[in-house]
């Protein structure tokens, strides 16, 4: 019989400590897919072990590969017996980051074959500028019955300017893929910027790519036959030390963050110092003060360096309990509040409306019973349920832990009240891990 697990949080108390983040989750999804150009072993170091990683990881094993798991944290990939394989679907359609199969079977061996992707449900998610992408580089594509089919005539993708209509991650990340092992230059314009876009560029280019502007609103890929093996160590996750921070600013306490790169955070840092935060800065780590009222503020949402939409959530639960009235406008996803409902069943007074929430401060929040929506909602439920008075009981925490290495490991060395328990499934009811459930 298959166990669901929820979190218990009995909040209210102040956060103490040091918490180690992980790598970053949104790198470590475009990486493994894009192991599959190396010809040869790739290690991938500071991986955070978390669902996604693992389910990409099973996919490729599934089309031949070996995975060795060297340490935690550490695994080998070595792609070289890979082929196309039906067998990945039922991975496929659940995660969101599996779109990155088709810029790396394209560039792996001319033609792809997998599922549309899944995904936290934000409002509308198209793929147009990747297929856009896919095509200027030589691809036709077939997408019919959930299936998307590419191929190009050639055998090899041909190099090509491509103006991306829309600031895309997931576009950015997968015609860079594609574009690795194209023949020729590609000129990509328009494109996202995120701390994840560059740390792709930098692992092809020690494999052996040729990328340049990673980081800039332009990309310049100069295609090579083929990429060589090598290691890589994944850049901190940017979201999972913003969701600690928001955490410090909404319980209190003092925290230090270690294993990050402060110029990441520098977007969440000002806002939260805006409400009153106390952040400092060192090398490679952060450490987050808060011992005085929050001050209100305005949030919207932009692709970096703006305030990252994944942190929408989290903040919000900070702007509950500041003094005055607050608002969010997010300015990257059509329907992002889903988690507002559920943030109201503790006693936070929000208003939505379309793209904009009008958050009113509460003296505090009350825990309550509340659902992890998606990731990063789910996320917003932790940090609500430390800082609420009582007992919050979090379900469908599977999403999180899709995100988030050992959170509830980490919180409770940072004296937390936080614990995961499993109770038997009830019969009939759906299970998260076969829905789309990927962001
Ligand atoms: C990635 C992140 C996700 C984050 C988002 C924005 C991963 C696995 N997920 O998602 O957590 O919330 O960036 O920072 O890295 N769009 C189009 N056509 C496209 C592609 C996107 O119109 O072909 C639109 C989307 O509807 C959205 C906007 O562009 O409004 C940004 O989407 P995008 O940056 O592509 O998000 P993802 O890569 O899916």
């Amino acid at each position: 019989m298959k166990r669901l697990y929820k979190y218990i949080i009995k909040g209210g108390k102040p956060l103490h400590g040091e918490v180690e983040i992980s790598g970053a989750k949104n790198a470590a999804v475009a990486i493994i897919p894009a192991a599959m150009l190396v010809d040869g072993v790739c290690r991938i170091e500071n991986l955070p072990q978390i669902s996604d990683t693992e389910k990409l990881l099973r996919i490729l094993e599934l089309m031949g590969a070996q995975v060795r798991y060297v340490s935690p944290g550490t695994v080998d990939i070595d792609c070289s017996g890979v082929s196309l394989s039906d067998r990945i679907f039922r991975y496929t359609r659940s995660i969101r980051a599996s779109y990155y199969l088709i810029g790396s079977m394209l560039g792996r061996f001319g033609k792809a074959r997998t599922t549309m992707p899944g995904g936290c449900n934000f409002g509308v998610r198209p793929i147009d500028q990747h297929i856009k992408g896919m095509k200027a580089l030589g691809a036709t594509i077939d997408i019919g019955k959930g299936l998307i089919q590419a191929e190009s005539p050639e055998g090899r993708l041909k190099g090509a300017r491509i103006y991306l209509d829309k600031v895309s991650v997931g576009a950015t990340i997968n015609v860079m893929i594609a574009a690795a092992t194209a023949k020729g230059m590609t000129i990509i314009e328009n494109v996202a910027r995120e701390p994840h876009i560059v740390d792709l560029a930098n692992f092809l280019n020690s494999m052996g790519a040729d990328i340049r502007g990673a980081g800039t609103d332009v990309i310049k890929v100069r295609g090579v036959e083929r990429l060589h093996g090598g290691s890589y160590s994944l850049i901190p996750d940017q979201i999972e030390a913003g969701t600690f921070m928001t955490a410090v600013a909404a319980a209190g306490g003092e925290v230090r963050l270690n294993n990050v790169i402060p110029r990441h955070l520098e977007c969440i840092s000002a806002k939260l110092r805006e409400m009153g935060v106390a952040i400092t800065e060192g090398d490679d780590y952060i450490v987050v003060r808060r011992d005085c009222p929050l001050e209100r503020t305005n949030v919207k949402t932009l692709p970096y360096p703006g305030f990252p939409t994944d942190m929408q959530p989290q903040i919000c639960v900070v702007l509950c309990l500041a003094a005055g009235t607050s608002v969010i406008t997010e300015g990257v996803w059509d329907n992002r509040y889903q988690y507002v409902n559920e943030l109201k069943k503790m006693g936070a007074e929000i208003t939505v409306s379309g793209k904009t929430a009008v958050v009113e401060g509460v003296r505090s929040l009350m825990g309550a019973p509340v659902a992890a929506r998606d990731l990063r909602a789910g996320a917003a439920m932790v940090v609500a349920g430390l800082c609420a008075e009582g007992t919050t009981v979090i379900e469908d925490v599977i999403y999180i832990e899709r995100g988030y290495q050992n959170i509830v490991g980490k919180l409770r060395a940072l004296g937390a009240d936080i614990a995961a328990v499993s109770e038997p499934d009830e019969p009939g009811r759906m299970h998260q891990s076969s829905q789309e459930s990927a962001c």
